[in-house]
């Protein structure tokens, strides 16, 4: 059933090109045009509100950046168990957006109910097609990832993230903020992530072999900016579940307002900085780090490694992608590291302690 891997979470994590792939494959026609049900529709929706936990929400946060950078629709996210006893002040044109791999966790189906009838739409993206979240939304998007076993969530995590980015093209269609050309250069560099994940995949060793020194640290920060700013929190959030080390994803700008008394030595700062927009203001804050003598892991691209390589612990280089996009090929690293961590440390992987797959009770 692993298909000769030592552990599901390698088998899922593996997939995740070929998974990634088949839901763009059906989501999108080969002419470059989205191709999501007609119920998917954002004309008069004038906001949107994510709502899941953990990892899926995670998926979200990274959403909200994509909603408003490339639709101009304001985004709101919350976590589910906080959600469901807010007084949540939403607009009745909004579409409320529910994310969760397995559509019955306990929260998030709460949080559903709490706003059914106070918003125009609600869409659930999920993995099981027939759980309570899809069955109870106007509409449910299936993220097409297959079964996921390991406890820790990895190509749910990407395929959502994959469904979530043909949502936001589809919102910034409906809104007029896209012209069919630059729609399908959008699309295009969606469809190339695949392909690139297997790069990513290709660093397995390497990551291993990094793996085996952060397996001593006691603590471990992530940092990131815009849309790797969640992704920081899901690589922080993957360590903590398998591994057992403690871990933080902070935005990088926000290292200065507390978290930065932490850094020493012996505690490891993995930096998740492609080459983008925001690239220098992350690499100032990991120059911030490496004067107090931190231990710098930078993950970005050739370009990225090229400039500020020098004077850090250790740097892995992923292929260039879309920014918009790096969020959902950086996950594959992030996942890994946290993989490899725990393997190096000899714990169980799958079956993480004090943790269930699906969390149905509150
Ligand atoms: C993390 C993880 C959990 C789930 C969360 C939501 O690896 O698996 O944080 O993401 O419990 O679960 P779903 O998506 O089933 O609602």
């Amino acid at each position: 059933e692993k298909a000769g891997y030592k552990h599901f979470m390698a088998k899922e994590i593996a997939e995740q090109p070929v998974v990634i792939a088949d839901a763009l494959k059906h989501y999108t026609s080969a002419d470059g045009a989205l191709r999501l049900p007609e119920a998917l529709d954002f004309k008069g929706i004038d906001r949107v509100t994510l709502v899941a936990c953990g990892t899926a929400s995670y998926a979200c946060h990274v959403a909200k950046y994509w909603f408003e950078q490339i639709a101009g629709l304001p985004a709101d996210i919350d976590i589910a168990s906080e959600f469901r006893y807010r007084d949540p002040v939403l607009s009745p044109a909004s579409m409320a957006i529910f994310v969760s791999q397995s559509g019955e966790t306990a929260d998030t189906l709460a949080a559903l109910r709490h706003v059914r009838d106070k918003v125009a739409k609600v869409v659930s993206v999920i993995n099981v097609p027939t759980s309570s979240i899809a069955r109870e939304s106007d509409l449910a998007l299936p993220i097409l990832a297959g079964v996921e076993v390991g406890v820790a969530s990895t190509k749910a995590f990407t395929c959502q993230l994959t469904v979530l980015a043909l949502m936001a093209l589809k919102a910034a269609q409906d809104h007029g903020r896209i012209d069919p050309h630059a729609l399908a250069a959008k699309l295009q560099s969606l469809r190339s992530v695949p392909g690139l994940m297997n790069a990513a995949l290709a660093l397995s060793d390497p990551i291993a072999r990094v793996a085996e020194e952060l397996a001593k640290a006691q603590d471990i920060l992530f940092l990131g900016r815009g849309p790797m700013f969640p992704l920081a929190l899901e690589g922080a959030l993957k360590l903590k579940e398998i591994s057992y080390i403690h871990a933080e994803g902070y935005a990088s700008g926000e290292l200065k307002h507390g978290p930065i008394a932490l850094i020493d030595a012996a505690v490891p700062v993995i930096v998740l900085a492609p080459k983008d927009a925001l690239f220098d203001k992350t690499v100032s804050n990991m120059q911030e780090v490496m004067a107090r003598n931190g231990k710098v892991l930078l993950l970005s691209d050739a370009e990225g490694v090229a400039e500020t390589g020098k004077g850090t612990w250790k740097t892995l280089t992923l292929p260039g992608v879309e920014p918009l996009w790096a969020p959902i090929l950086y996950a594959v690293p992030a996942q890994l590291l946290a993989y490899h961590t725990a393997v190096a440390k000899g714990t169980d992987v799958d079956q993480p302690r004090n943790l269930a797959k699906s969390v149905t009770v509150e």
